[in-house]
């Protein structure tokens, strides 16, 4: 297929590029700035995903057989709130664009990030969510934004007959993951207590999912794309302190993190349980790091500091 990826530069395509031309695909790579396209074999295609009009100047003579929506604003972890709202309008506005643009240049296959947040931050209790739970009611609360893009992304996508991967929390050979190894080295990674339930995914094994949706997904269907185990975050930081060679991390009451709010709800307030077994049944697609020990493995105290 030639596929237009938008986030061409992100950490997700630095797996999925290889991953789609490897599978024989073509892939167009969506940036404002084609310096910042570091992965072969991609054709620049330069514009803002959220200038809807100059995008589809951008594609004019263009065609695709499928478009894959990547871009994020993320760029660090996000503390507060409003870290994450850049990254809710490319869910809104920036997905109504790259509808259309998926229209002009006739491709009948369209993917998006999607989010397991989605399903709501707090606390889920001890059942296992799958597909069929409905994503999170607004509550009037700091969420509400970011819960507001999520179903619209969702719902403008499945609506045209899309794909959304409901991706866990992404670590391995990538920045959020190299910021926590370098902070545990310095004694600034605490674990709170309580700490949360998470579900992660190791990007190697979103960007395989991703492969297997593009060419396996149903039309108008969600995915978690999880790995096997929910875990505590508590946990996991202890083992990335660990892959990084530092000491164990201080432990601090949950409440040291109110002054942040989204991160206290990531590391302490959130517990949600997901099955993983729609992806796996109808994309044929299994991770291969089923938990965070083997992920974390193959990366080395030497990881980048960034
Ligand atoms: N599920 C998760 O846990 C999750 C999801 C996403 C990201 N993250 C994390 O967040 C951190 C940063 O992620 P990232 O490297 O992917 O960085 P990012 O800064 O979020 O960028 C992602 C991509 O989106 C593109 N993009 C953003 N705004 C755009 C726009 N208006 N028009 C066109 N393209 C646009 C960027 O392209 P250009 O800048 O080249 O235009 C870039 O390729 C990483 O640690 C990552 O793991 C986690």
């Amino acid at each position: 297929m030639r596929v237009i990826l938008a986030g061409a530069t992100g950490t997700i395509a630095s797996e999925l590029v290889p991953r789609l031309r490897a599978a024989g695909h073509t892939v167009l790579g969506l940036t404002r700035d084609p310096a910042r396209l570091r992965v072969p074999d991609v054709r620049p295609v330069v514009a803002d995903v959220m200038d809807g009009d100059g995008l589809l100047a951008a594609l004019d003579g263009v065609t695709a057989d499928a478009v894959i929506h990547e871009a994020t604003a993320i760029t660090r972890t996000p503390t507060r709130h409003r870290d994450l709202y850049a990254t809710d309008e490319l869910r809104e506005v920036g997905t109504r664009n790259l509808l259309r643009a998926a229209e002009l240049v006739g491709a009948t296959r369209f993917l998006t990030q999607s989010l397991f947040l989605g399903y709501g931050w707090g606390d889920h209790g001890p059942v296992t969510l799958t597909e069929e739970a409905p994503f999170a009611e607004l509550t009037g609360g700091p969420f509400d934004r970011h819960l507001r893009a999520l179903r619209s992304n969702e719902d403008q996508v499945r609506g045209a007959g899309g794909i959304a991967l409901r991706y866990g929390l992404f670590y391995g050979p990538e920045p959020s993951t190299f910021r926590m190894m370098a902070m545990a080295r310095k004694r600034m990674l605490p674990v709170p207590r309580p700490s949360a339930t998470m579900h992660l995914i190791h990007i190697a094994d979103a960007a395989s999912a991703t492969v297997a949706a593009l060419e396996r997904g149903g039309a108008g269907e969600a995915y978690n794309v999880v790995d096997d185990e929910p875990v505590d975050m508590a946990d996991y930081i202890d083992a990335v302190a660990a892959a990084a060679g530092a000491r164990r991390p201080l432990r601090i009451p949950g409440w040291f993190l109110h002054a942040t709010p989204y991160l206290h709800s990531l590391l302490s307030g959130t517990r949600i349980r997901l099955s993983n077994d729609k992806a796996r049944r109808e994309l044929g697609w299994a991770p291969a790091y089923p938990g965070y020990r083997q992920g974390l493995a193959t990366l080395t105290s030497t990881s980048p500091t960034n």
